[in-house]
């Protein structure tokens, strides 16, 4: 080996975990730049490394005489065309920044580089980390120490996409009809998701993917890019004239948003990659990730009821009552009064920011109820906005100016409301109190804190109107969790208008998300879906709702209302007080079968079927150790042919002899469906190659299936 070929292994760091490789390239004149990010390499020594590390490395691109190296954080000064990692200027200088003095720090599967550009006298600190599920995230930290401002533009971070992938696959949606996949061809050019809606947005593109053609749940490679923030960001795609695939994101922030003055630092947020054999195998290491967090929920999910849709703004406390004992009754844990409690709430146009319990509806505060409540055992918990404000409240009648704006005007009202400035000292002081002395006063035990619209036009209030999304977002990470270290018993769920809070950021600071205002079946059978390509079913809210859908109008049987809600957080949002006692009964058998399979449903790895009959959707939880299985198979639609054909059960232990049985709730009429000729004893591999018959189902019917190891 020469001296000069010594030198560059040097520079070459291979982390390895869970099936993934990622090869950094760390000069000490550069910034560190990943030659390979996907499957395993094996264990490589020092001259193969390098021999790799020389294929890996990129080859003239036609663009300048050298070959373009593309950093974490690309610059142009080496050529890259493509979009820049680093934007931003000192009024006009050093436009294009060059990193050239860099040292490196490893600590086991994590690298740290602090970079300097000498000219421009910028500081540049970026973390790469490779956790144990194989899940990759960096995150940059910017320092400006010259005594000039250094207005920032962006900071992202790319992820170079090995081979030729053929597709590109994120997510869109809406209120209500959160996480849609949306699947395209990836050609040349820039895929540019940018979200300025200063929330993360129902049309999120959650995890942008490229991915080979062959693409499913269980095959084909794909390479995921998720943001972890919830205000304004960006993932993208970019696929370069000679071939290259770049994935790369960042918070994107508005003009002016963030200048650094002498000595000042701006950090990005974690930007998550994910490699995976199929796309179960990608969300599996976003799931391990979540659930090694020391914060993570260890204790069984208590099953919620919240009353949102049993009785919206009408706050009745003999009507409440009724439903806390019905609650009791079926075997509800936890009982959560949503929007409606406090001052002049009496419908979604007053009231926001006046947090005290309005003593017009509540003469004895919140106490019968929660009293009421805890006497059956059960916790309690409370609606919040604590970032919003009506016009119509005491709130903004005495400090209009903690109302977010800029320049001589407010932002058109979205659902009649404004947003509170937490970046105001005054504004987030107020708000702080408040929440902590009900929290106290009631002794909550959950807090489902809502956002019902998006920031635009959102400027300081304390910095002359300047865009201030950044901050704002901030201060809300900030304010959640002074709020769980003085309550550090209390659970946040992260709500916004249904599921437009669903990040990586947010779950930094929150226990659970409401997915989506659609309780509808058919529909949440496909937010749920898609939602694990992100969380795992436990931190997914997912509640029963009533005969009659809400939001669709549509009709379905208690059953497949049941089965489909089965798998996440489960819960009721259902007047329970228009209930026979027999539908009670009936309620409260799903309850009992789901509290007692939780610990899988809740641990287990999750499963999505790529192949299913015509009309068939298909998932599952596998337990870890493969002892067992839970299945949902759905019937959507009326197939051409009939019956239904044979349907894979995939993740289970190829060597293992399992029973299969239909799950029903005990009090599900005794009888078992018609389509249960007996009990099938098959080893996984049978069950995994050929699969069980698809029960002859109706449309918007489902059956749980469960699979037991025997012996
Ligand atoms: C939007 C949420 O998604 C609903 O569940 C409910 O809490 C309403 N807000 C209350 O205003």
């Amino acid at each position: 080996m020469t001296p000069e070929t010594r030198k560059q292994y040097m520079h070459l760091h291979h982390l390895r975990a869970a099936g993934v490789s990622v090869l950094l390239e760390c000069p000490p004149d550069a910034l560190p730049a990943i030659l390979h990010w996907g499957p395993d390499l094996g264990p490589l020594g020092d001259d193969a490394l390098e021999h790799l590390a020389a294929e890996l490395r990129p080859r003239s691109d036609q663009t300048v005489e050298v070959p373009v190296r593309t950093a974490l954080v690309p610059e142009s000064r080496t050529g890259w065309i493509g979009m820049p990692g680093l934007s931003g200027h000192h009024q006009g200088e050093h436009w294009s920044p060059a990193f050239t003095a860099v040292t490196h720090e490893r600590d086991g599967h994590r690298l740290v580089a602090t970079a300097t550009d000498p000219h421009a006298r910028l500081g540049l600190t970026l973390t790469v980390e490779l956790g144990p599920s194989g899940l990759l995230r960096a995150r940059a930290e910017l320092r400006n120490d010259r005594d000039v401002p250094y207005t920032l533009e962006a900071l992202n971070l790319v992820f170079p996409v090995p081979g030729d992938p053929a597709d590109l696959l994120d997510q869109a949606g809406r209120w209500s009809k959160e996480r849609i996949p949306q699947r395209r061809p990836l050609t040349v050019g820039t895929h540019l998701r940018e979200n300025r809606r200063g929330r993360t947005g129902a049309d999120a593109a959650t995890v942008l993917f490229a991915a080979t053609a062959d693409l499913g749940f269980r095959r084909g490679e794909a390479w995921g890019l998720h943001v972890g923030h919830s205000g304004n960001h960006r993932h993208y795609a970019e696929r370069t004239a000679t071939g290259r695939t770049m994935l790369g994101g960042g918070e994107l922030l508005l003009p002016g948003e963030v200048i650094l003055a002498g000595g000042e630092s701006y950090r990005g947020p974690w930007v998550y990659a994910t490699y995976g054999h199929g796309l179960d195998q990608a969300a599996h290491r976003f799931h391990e990730h979540l659930r090694a967090r020391p914060s993570h929920p260890s204790a069984p999910r208590p099953v919620v009821l919240n009353t949102w849709e049993a009785v919206y703004f009408d706050h009745d406390l003999d009507r409440l009552l009724d439903l806390a004992d019905r609650a009791a009754r079926v075997g509800v844990e936890r009982f959560v009064l949503d929007d409606g409690w406090f001052l002049g709430r009496r419908a979604d146009n007053a009231g926001l920011g006046d947090w005290y319990v309005d003593p017009a509806v509540w003469p004895e505060g919140l106490h019968p109820l929660v009293k009421r409540v805890r006497g059956h055992g059960m916790e309690f918990g409370l609606w919040f906005e604590p970032e919003m404000v009506n016009p119509d409240s005491d709130l903004a009648r005495a400090h209009p100016d903690w109302i977010m704006q800029t320049g001589d005007r407010l932002p058109p009202p979205a659902r009649r409301q404004q947003v509170l400035d937490l970046t105001n000292p005054d504004a987030y002081a107020y708000i702080k109190e408040r929440l902590l002395a009900l929290v106290a006063e009631y002794e909550l035990d959950f807090i489902k804190w809502d956002h019902n619209r998006d920031l635009v036009d959102a400027g300081s209030t304390t910095r002359a109107g300047r865009a201030s999304v950044h901050a704002q977002t901030h201060a809300v990470y900030r304010l959640l969790d002074e709020v769980r270290a003085a309550c550090p018993r209390l659970e946040i769920e992260a709500c916004s208008s249904g599921g437009a809070r669903v990040d990586l950021g947010i779950l930094e600071h929150t226990d659970r998300v409401w997915a989506s205002d659609c309780i509808d079946s058919v529909d949440r059978q496909d937010i749920m879906r898609w939602t694990t390509q992100l969380l795992p079913p436990e931190l997914i809210g997912s509640h029963i709702g009533s005969g009659r859908s809400h939001s669709t109008g549509r009709r379905h049987d208690l059953p497949f209302r049941a089965a489909t809600a089965f798998f996440g957080h489960y819960g009721i949002e259902w007047d329970l007080t228009s209930l026979t006692g027999g539908e009670l009964d009936e309620l409260a058998a799903w309850i009992d079968l789901h509290k007692r399979h939780r610990h899988l449903l809740h641990t287990g790895v999750v499963v999505r079927v790529d192949e299913t009959p015509q009309g068939v959707r298909a998932h599952g939880v596998v337990a870890r150790d493969g002892s067992e299985a839970i299945y949902e198979i759905a019937m959507l639609d009326r197939p051409a042919t009939w019956p239904p054909g044979m349907m894979r059960l995939p993740g289970l232990d190829p060597g293992t002899v399992y029973r299969v049985r239909p799950l029903m709730p005990v009090a599900s009429h005794g009888a078992a469906p018609a389509w249960v000729s007996g009990e099938t004893e098959l080893p996984g591999s049978a069950l995994s190659a050929a699969g069980i018959a698809v029960p002859p189902l109706f449309p918007d019917q489902s059956a749980l299936v469960h699979v037991v190891a025997v012996g």
